[in-house]
Formats: structure tokens, C-alpha cells, sequence
């Protein structure tokens, strides 16, 4: 076994921010490192996952996952290379995939490491199209909302990790039209040109109730929200009878210092017996061997696409996070380590 460094750099939250975060409200820290004790394994984290759902953690708020402990290492996904272990079945140069992100060295408990091949996929895949963000556009598409094929589909956030999938996974299943919103001429672009949706407009161009009707003339069977707001009332004007939408993320909100105002229109959800379902990724794990059989074959046949936006290094890992509540990020957004 090589010599352990003597310390890790991790990232610490500092102060809740109100509005939107700034570099004032986090702190790259080091701490020491150590041997790992017993059934646990020390990671050298490779790359780690910035995502949305970690501006809520930021507040002092109950919910569905508890805040961030200020002046405490954040978390969130990571993969990495094992160097030292003291757990069975788990051996030095073994890759895994965890859950102790925004950090150089991480002393994992083993129950909590899964082992993943690099030989099959690039390891950050196992942040993006194959592990949560893909399971969240699987399980959100095909079990909440009920997709069926011939549906029309609409999803916003749609060049992002989680709507990019759902777009594409709607039209291998069989839609009849996939619809698809992001915030640049480029991204828009990228979502008809190269992932195939058959329309897709700049939410930043126009209103977005006008701009899905004319993407949209028939109306739309399932919408995906990944956004909240406009695009929530919109959708709810477009939806046909018996329409179903899954509620993912609400991201034009979360940087919000007021209750965000609901949709206008929400008599018409009893007109037309729409569902609007909440969905948490992590109800649905079950799915997971169905999902990595399923989308493992779409990725090597080449009919499903994805892309990576990579921040390289550790001490960038807030402005990546930053970067993608502003939209920098094409597909999933990585922070990797540079050495
Ligand atoms: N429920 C669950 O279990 C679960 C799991 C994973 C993710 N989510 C949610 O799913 C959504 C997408 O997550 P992701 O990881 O795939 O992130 P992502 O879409 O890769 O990145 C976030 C994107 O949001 C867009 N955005 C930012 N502000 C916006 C605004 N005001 N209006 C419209 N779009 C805006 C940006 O793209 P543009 O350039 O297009 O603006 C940005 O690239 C988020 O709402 C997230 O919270 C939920």
C-alpha cells in the first residue's frame, strides 16, 4: 500500500445563503487522513456530482433529505479508486461509486460503497446516465407519469442530465412527439440536431405558454417538469384530457426568498382529469437492474446519447455548482479531480 496523504481538501458550507448562494457561503478546508478502521474503505474520489436537489440542503429546512451541517463536509455523489481498505471484498485499485462527494479522500463505510466496472462505462456515467439522474428520467418517465406509447411528450430542462434522458427514452419507447425546453439557441440546437427531439425552443425567447403551443398544435399527452413556474402553467394549458405529469424539480424556484406563486390555471386540471405526481428518485431503486439492462442497451447500441459537462478540480466544485444553477452545463455536471 503507498502512503496515505496526510490530508484531504473538502468543501464545508459556511452560511445558509439567501437567494442565490455566493463563494462567501463555502469554504475549501483540509482535514486529516486516516487509515480506514475496520469495514470501512478510504476512496480517492475521482470525480463527484454538483446537482440541483443540493440548494435545498443548503437551508435549515425538514425535508425529504436533511440540510447540510454548516462548517461540515457536504455530500452528495462520487466515484473513485480505493486506496487502503479494511473491509471484505473490497480491495485497493477496486473503483465504487458512494455517496461522500465535494471532497479529495473519503473514509467510506463499505455497506455504503458499490462497486462499479470502468471497464463497461466511463466511471462518471455512474453519476449521470446510468445512476441517479438516469434512474430519476426512467422511473419519473415510465412509472409516474405512466408513459405510453403514442404519447406526446413534453419535458422542460430538457439538455440538462435528468431531461436530456427523458426526452430520449420517450422516443425509443415509441412517443409520437417529444418536445423539449432549455435556456439557449445552442442547447436547443443540440436537443433536435443530435438527440432527435422533434421540437424544442429557448424558454428565454418567449413566453413559454406560446412558444409549446406552436411546438405542441395537439396538445401534449405528459409533461416532465424539471422547472416549476411558466413552464408548470404552460403545460398544464397544453395537456390533454387525461393528461399525467410528473413533478421532478422545480429549479426556476429554488434560489426564490418568497413562496413561489403556484400556476393560474389550475381549475383546468378538473376539466380534463389531469394527474400531476410527485416524483423522489429514491423510492425507486427497485427499478435499478431493469434500468441498467434497459438503458445499458440503448448506450452500446448508440440510440441513446448523452453528455458531460466537466469542471476539473476540487477547488472549482462550488463554481460548477453555481455554474449549474445558471445553466453552463450541457447534460450532467462532474467536478473531477486533476491529479
Ligand atoms: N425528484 C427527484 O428525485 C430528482 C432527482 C434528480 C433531479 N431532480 C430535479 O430534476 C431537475 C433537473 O436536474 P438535473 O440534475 O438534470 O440538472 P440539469 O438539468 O442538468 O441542470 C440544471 C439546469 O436547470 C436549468 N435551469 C436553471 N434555472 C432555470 C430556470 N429559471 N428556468 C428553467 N431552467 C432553468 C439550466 O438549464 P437551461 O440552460 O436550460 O436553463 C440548468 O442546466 C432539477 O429540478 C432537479 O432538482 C429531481
Amino acid at each position: 500500500m503507498s502512503a496515505l496523504p496526510a490530508f484531504s481538501r473538502e468543501w464545508h458550507l459556511t452560511a445558509r445563503p439567501h437567494g442565490w448562494p455566493t463563494q462567501e457561503d463555502f469554504a475549501l478546508r483540509e482535514a486529516p487522513v486516516s487509515a480506514p478502521a475496520e469495514g470501512r474503505v478510504l476512496v480517492r474520489n475521482l470525480h463527484f456530482s454538483v446537482d440541483p436537489y443540493m440548494r435545498g440542503r443548503m437551508n435549515d429546512v425538514k425535508s425529504y433529505i436533511p440540510p447540510f451541517k454548516l462548517d461540515h463536509p457536504m455530500d452528495g455523489g462520487a466515484v473513485g479508486v480505493i486506496v487502503a481498505s479494511n473491509a471484505e471484498g473490497f480491495a485497493v485499485g477496486d473503483h465504487v461509486l458512494h455517496g461522500l462527494g465535494w471532497r479529495e479522500y473519503a473514509d467510506v463505510p463499505a455497506q455504503h460503497a458499490t462497486k462499479v466496472d470502468p471497464e463497461l462505462a466511463p466511471l462518471s456515467a455512474y453519476l449521470g446516465v446510468l445512476g441517479m439522474t438516469g434512474l430519476t428520467a426512467y422511473a419519473g418517465l415510465f412509472e409516474t407519469a405512466s408513459f405510453k406509447e403514442g404519447d406526446a411528450v413534453f419535458v422542460s430542462g430538457a439538455a440538462g442530465a435528468v431531461g436530456s434522458q427523458v426526452g430520449q427514452m420517450a422516443k425509443l419507447r415509441g412517443a409520437s412527439r417529444v418536445i423539449g425546453s432549455a435556456g439557449s439557441d445552442e442547447k436547443v440546437a443540440y436537443l433536435v440536431d443530435e438527440l432527435g427531439f422533434d421540437a424544442a425552443f429557448n424558454y428565454k425567447n418567449g413566453p413559454v405558454r406560446d412558444q409549446l403551443r406552436a411546438a405542441a398544435p395537439d396538445g401534449i399527452d405528459v409533461y416532465f417538469d424539471n422547472v416549476g413556474g411558466d413552464h408548470l402553467e404552460a403545460a398544464i394549458s397544453s395537456l390533454n384530457v387525461h393528461g399525467r405529469a410528473t413533478i421532478c424539480g422545480m429549479i426556476a424556484g429554488y434560489n426564490d426568498t418568497e413562496p413561489t406563486p403556484g400556476p393560474r390555471n389550475m381549475a383546468m386540471i378538473i376539466g380534463k382529469r389531469l394527474q400531476l405526481k410527485g416524483v423522489l428518485v429514491g423510492d425507486h431503486y427497485g427499478l435499478q437492474p431493469q434500468f441498467v439492462k434497459e438503458v445499458g442497451g440503448w448506450l452500446r447500441s448508440g440510440e441513446l446519447k448523452y453528455r458531460e459537462t466537466f469542471v476539473e478540480g476540487i477547488e472549482n466544485g462550488v463554481d460548477a455548482f453555481l455554474g449549474l444553477l445558471r445553466g453552463d452545463n450541457t447534460g450532467k455536471m462532474i467536478v473531477s479531480a486533476t491529479s
